[in-house]
């Protein structure tokens, strides 16, 4: 199956990092430094033409920025027929906008990564298409899992993917700003603050994951009768947070319905 990319930007890159066998990938880039680098790094196949990857590839990841898929549309959609799959990972952009600019006779996917997928920690909710083949759905969930986790869901979801998983990383970021700043006004190094504050989240990530611990019981057992962790929590567990996160979600999804 001959795997293929229009654009080979930030997120094209993640996602190529997971795909096994690079030799055989053949991605359109138009900005040449790009292309080079690309070529240098991954030993992919390069081109300047979204045309080549339209009629060589099987399953193609649109990876353009939102405001260039119509051009990229344009050119590709004469070419593409139903044994072909495009998966687009371009944000707002619906299955039903995909499939008017890209037109029937191309089987679609829509993907909602995030930035994580850079370091292969990933999060990609995937919303199929009608028609898409198993093997199609398979090499897409064999090279969006090597980039971190998958959820297969219904497109309907999207907002919420978006708001949650999507925009997360920057909530987190804060997260962690405002740890690090505590840590900070507490006396340590900026730099030192980060570093605990980063591997924290770290190593609790994994450990949840790696766990399946549920929250409840974790947060309590961190929280030692009497101890610091508790006395911090008292701050910390009012119902005022958690109001401010659900808000912080429900305008993020908000804005991506009203962009979709
Ligand atoms: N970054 C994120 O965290 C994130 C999260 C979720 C979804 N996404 C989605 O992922 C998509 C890609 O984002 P990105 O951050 O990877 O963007 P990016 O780094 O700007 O990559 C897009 C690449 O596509 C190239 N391109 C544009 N038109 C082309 C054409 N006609 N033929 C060949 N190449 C073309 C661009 O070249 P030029 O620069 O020369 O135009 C650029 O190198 C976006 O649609 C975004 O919505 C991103």
């Amino acid at each position: 199956m001959k795997i293929g990319f229009f654009g080979a930007g930030k997120m094209a890159e993640g996602i190529l990092t997971a795909v096994e066998d690079k030799r055989g990938v053949l991605m359109a880039e138009k900005a040449s430094a790009r292309a080079a680098e690309m070529r240098r790094k991954y030993g992919v196949g390069m081109t300047d033409d979204v045309k080549e990857v339209a009629k060589e590839c099987d399953v193609i990841f649109l990876a353009v920025r939102p405001q260039d898929v119509e051009a990229v549309a344009a050119e590709v959609s004469p070419l593409l027929s139903k044994k072909q799959t495009v998966v687009s990972i371009v944000a707002g952009k619906t299955l039903a906008k995909l499939r008017k600019a890209l037109g029937a006779n191309v089987r679609l996917v829509r993907v909602m990564p995030n930035l994580a997928l850079r370091a292969k920690a990933g999060m990609c909710a995937i919303a199929y298409g009608q028609g898409v083949p198993k093997a199609h759905k398979a090499e897409v969930e064999r090279i969006l899992g090597g980039a971190g986790a998958t959820v297969v869901l219904e497109e309907r979801h999207f907002d919420a993917v978006t708001a949650l998983s999507g925009s997360g990383p920057a909530y987190f970021a804060y997260m962690e700003e405002a740890m690090a700043e505590g840590g900070v006004a507490l006396g340590l190094k900026p730099a030192v603050a980060r570093l605990l504050a980063e591997q924290t989240m770290y190593g609790t990530a994994k450990f949840l994951r790696e766990s399946g611990m549920p929250l409840r019981p974790f947060i309590e057992g961190v929280c030692t009768k009497g101890g610091t962790t508790e006395a911090g929590m008292r701050k910390l567990d009012k119902p005022s947070f958690k109001k401010a996160v659900a808000a912080t979600l429900k305008a993020a999804a908000d804005r991506s319905r009203e962009l979709a």
